[in-house]
């Protein structure tokens, strides 16, 4: 497996495996992999004949008083993962490799949609993402970019902006890898105290309180939203950030679910904040 710096160097390689005919799948990453980024890498390396593996803590998606600077950095573990499932690539670049000319640069935005759910609670943050991985997407030019569905908002983010721009990356989305208590695998649990550890799973047992409920046949928002508060509200010490029942595509709230809806939540356990959802079958 190679370990690339550069973009000019990601570049040359994207251009080289294409001109062999070759399909490239991309995952990116903040690094810190676990078993939810290795079943990207795998599903990448199952349909892509080379796999890069990007892995930079963006600074552009971190608000001022969040975790950028004690963001989990693994690097020499998450090359072994990455290598293990069949990632051809890891592309590791600087911060003034993906922005020389410092964080504050060129943008981009995908007006609305950014401002909803995760990017209602931390203004900023995708147009981080979008930046981010459009910057990404152009120096790799891959054919397939795959994201876990754990982050549905950014994923409906990231959708809209390959449409708007016309990239020719399609975005994949494969689905929450679970501890096997329920807990969605998150970079950020290693935050989690052994009490906190056990709190954290009110979120999926809301999000599993409301799938069951959907599947019973109940399709009314205010009783699923208020089945999930119900849930939470057993659990105190858990601050709800936001629980929504959205169009996945527009982020918007709908009054009625159905197929393809998108139920989520985001809470706060001590200072670490976590998110869940359920695409509903
Ligand atoms: O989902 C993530 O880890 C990040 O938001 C991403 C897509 C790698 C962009 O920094």
């Amino acid at each position: 497996m190679q370990v690339i710096r550069t973009v000019a160097e990601l570049r040359a390689w994207s251009r080289q495996a294409h001109r062999e005919g070759k399909l490239l799948g991309l995952v990116p990453t903040m690094g810190a992999l676990h078993a939810g980024h290795a079943s990207l890498i795998r599903a990448a390396a199952a349909a892509c004949h080379q796999v890069a593996v990007s892995i930079f803590v963006n600074p552009t998606q971190f608000g001022p008083h969040e975790d950028f600077s004690r963001y989990p950095r693994t690097f020499d573990a998450d090359c072994a993962i990455a290598e293990r499932e069949g990632a051809h690539v890891v592309f590791v670049p600087s911060v003034e490799e993906l922005y020389p000319h410092g964080p504050i640069s060129t943008f981009v935005e995908v007006p609305g949609l950014s401002d909803r759910l995760d990017g209602h609670s931390r203004p900023g943050h995708f147009r981080g993402v979008a930046t981010v991985v459009s910057k990404l997407f152009i120096a790799a030019e891959p054919d397939q970019a795959l994201f876990g569905q754990k982050d549905a908002a950014q994923v409906a983010v990231l959708r809209r902006m390959t449409a708007d721009l016309r990239l020719a990356t399609e975005i994949v989305v494969c689905p929450i890898v679970r501890e096997p208590d329920g807990l969605a695998l998150s970079s950020r649990n290693i935050y989690l105290s052994p009490t906190e550890r056990a709190q954290a799973l009110t979120l999926s047992r809301a999000v599993r309180r409301v799938e069951s409920l959907f599947a019973s046949g109940e399709r009314r928002s205010d009783h699923l939203l208020a089945t999930a508060r119900e849930v939470f509200s057993s659990e105190p010490a858990v601050q709800i950030d936001y629980i929504a029942l959205v169009d996945w595509a527009t982020l918007e709230p709908i009054d009625e679910a159905k197929q393809g809806s998108l139920f989520a939540v985001a809470a706060y356990v001590g200072s670490t904040r976590l998110i869940d959802n359920v695409i509903f079958p």
